[in-house]
């Protein structure tokens, strides 16, 4: 490999700017060119390329967002559209990709590295923490860190007016934000969607009496069509239960910003290094992933399968210091 693009693609997430930085110089520091892609796989195929020195990359490491933009994009979904995306590839002599995204970046690289048969390695890239083979994700610490505080500041106005709080957060179909960031925060409870609907969450949580002995509550909820979201759960227990003052706070995009903690710089900085490790050990088609404090490599197709289990360690850390 003499040449590599570097991408950001799908919902963008605090530690990128780190992993673009981390590409750039071990791609350099190993004698190879790099090119910054714009937008995502939209930028390859509409040729927004350029070409990254050292400096291109530098004061970024302590920037939230993407330097390079990001984008969700349909058009690389379709045959005609990769086609694209090879030529202007090879247009600038780029002999392989590092793609840093969530699931659905990393499904379409795996498509694009198979049908051109092109080197391809993937970071995961996503507040969600949502992929198989990796403990965590680029962007999961920063994102956890703001809920927490955020969470810090409603308690405050919930224990003033003795309120139960429902806080949506992000996580698509992943409860790992909702239930780490509930224990981090001291929260009552988490719904999230690895636990069944059958066995109704809500109704368990107020049967048990979880507003006895305290003055505010607070359950955190994953945005799902599983979970239902906060909106539906408050909905409910206005009419179910009217003795609870209810109020809702959806977190919104706000989860998606600000600067990286040190743990999502470091963990950028290992993975970018570590991606161009493997192009030069001729892995293809491969996520760097993170076990044990220990940089592995996840096959695409193990790493977007969508069977990523809960932890039932910190279900019961949180039903245990939640009583
Ligand atoms: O995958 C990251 C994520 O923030 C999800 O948690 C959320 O469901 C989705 O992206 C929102 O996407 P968008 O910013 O395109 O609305």
């Amino acid at each position: 490999v003499k040449s590599i693009g570097v991408l950001t693609s799908g919902g963008d997430a605090p530690g990128m700017n780190a992993a673009i930085r981390a590409v750039t110089r071990a791609a350099i520091f190993n004698g190879m060119r790099v090119f910054g892609i714009y937008r995502g796989y939209k930028g390859l195929i509409s040729n927004e390329i350029e070409e990254f020195k050292t400096n291109s990359v530098s004061n970024i490491i302590q920037k939230g967002g993407t330097i390079l933009k990001t984008a969700r994009c349909e058009e690389f979904m379709t045959e005609a559209g990769r086609k694209t995306a090879y030529e202007n590839m090879q247009r600038h002599g780029i002999d392989a990709l590092v793609v840093i995204g969530g699931d659905g970046s990393l499904t379409g690289a795996g498509v694009f590295a198979n049908e051109y048969n092109i080197p391809i390695v993937g970071l995961p890239g996503t507040i969600d923490n949502d992929l198989n083979g990796t403990d965590t994700t680029i962007g999961y610490d920063t994102a956890l860190n703001t809920i927490m505080e955020s969470m810090d500041k409603i308690r405050d106005t919930a224990t003033s007016h003795e309120r139960l709080f429902f806080v949506e957060v992000m996580g698509r179909n992943c409860g790992y934000l909702a239930l780490n960031s509930a224990i981090a925060s001291g929260a009552e409870a988490a719904i999230i969607p690895e636990i069944s609907i059958e066995k109704d969450q809500l109704a368990e949580l107020i049967n048990q009496g979880f507003r006895k002995s305290k003055s505010s509550s607070m359950v955190l909820v994953t945005e799902s069509e599983v979970t239902g979201g906060a909106m539906n759960l408050a909905e409910r227990v206005k009419k179910e239960y009217p003795q609870y003052d209810v109020r809702v706070s959806i977190l919104g995009h706000l989860q998606r910003g600000g600067s990286p903690t040190a743990q999502d710089r470091i963990l950028a900085s290992r993975m970018g290094v570590a991606a161009i490790q493997a192009l030069l050990e001729n892995q293809r088609n491969v996520m760097i992933g993170i076990r044990e404090n220990e940089i592995d490599y996840v096959p695409f197709k193990r790493a977007i399968k969508k069977d990523r289990e809960i932890s039932p360690e910190l279900l019961e850390v949180l039903k245990i210091s939640s009583i």
